[in-house]
């Protein structure tokens, strides 16, 4: 089974993602923290993110780097969101997201254009998870208060909508719903709820084949 989780930052997909894994015993890949590795690398390395040629280089990140906690940073959210809009740097991640998402038993991804671009014909199921620009926030405000990390509603909410724009604007790739994929609005759910309805979701649209 090859499950296909797209849909903006810090709308659930993760955790969505990270439950389906466990429900049907599949091995999960974050393709964001892909994109994240190389932001960070552009910064290691001193390249301008803005620059196709140079994030392009820094797609020559170490393995290791994938474990570094300063991927997680809603300021490394955003280098990886810059370096994505560049063609080259999506094609050089390409190979190593299809191989990862048709290996042999199937495979959970999650990220932006998985359902579109990476597995459009091989996904089994499609899910694009959302929720309102305000919920979001809100969340993303709470997990990084419960972090101990000093910022306000107002920064969070302006660095969500700055990504949201970048990410579905963008000429490669944008973030948008493939056709055939079930919308999960996650606004109104709780996290227990959300992981339910997309379990559901999925086993109807593995039924429907
Ligand atoms: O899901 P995330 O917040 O870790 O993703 C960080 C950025 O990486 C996101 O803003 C856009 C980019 N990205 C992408 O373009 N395609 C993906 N499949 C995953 C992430």
């Amino acid at each position: 089974m090859i499950i296909a989780v797209d849909g903006p930052t810090a709308s659930g997909k993760g955790t969505i993602a990270r439950a389906l894994a466990e429900e049907f015993g599949l091995p999960h890949l974050d393709t964001g923290l892909l994109y994240r590795a190389v932001g960070r690398q552009a910064v290691i390395s001193d390249f301008n993110p803005d620059d196709p040629v140079e994030a392009l280089c820094a797609c020559g990140f170490p393995d290791e780097l994938l474990n570094d906690p300063e991927l997680r940073t809603e300021e490394t959210g955003g280098l990886a969101s810059r370096v994505s809009v560049h063609p080259g740097v999506r094609e050089a991640l390409y190979e190593r997201q299809r191989s990862f998402a048709l290996q042999e038993g199937g495979a959970v991804l999650d990220g932006r254009d998985i359902g579109t671009v990476i597995i459009p014909e091989e996904a089994d199921a499609k899910l694009f998870v959302t929720a309102s620009a305000a919920a979001r926030a809100s969340r993303r405000f709470r997990e990084m208060q419960s972090n101990g990390v000093e910022t306000t509603l107002e920064e969070i909410t302006a660095q969500i909508e700055a990504r949201d724009k970048r990410d579905e604007e963008r000429e490669d790739s944008p973030l948008k719903p493939a056709e055939d994929a079930y919308v999960l609005d996650t606004t109104l759910m709780k996290k227990e709820e959300a992981i339910s309805a997309a379990i559901r979701a999925v086993k109807r649209m593995v039924e429907d084949g």
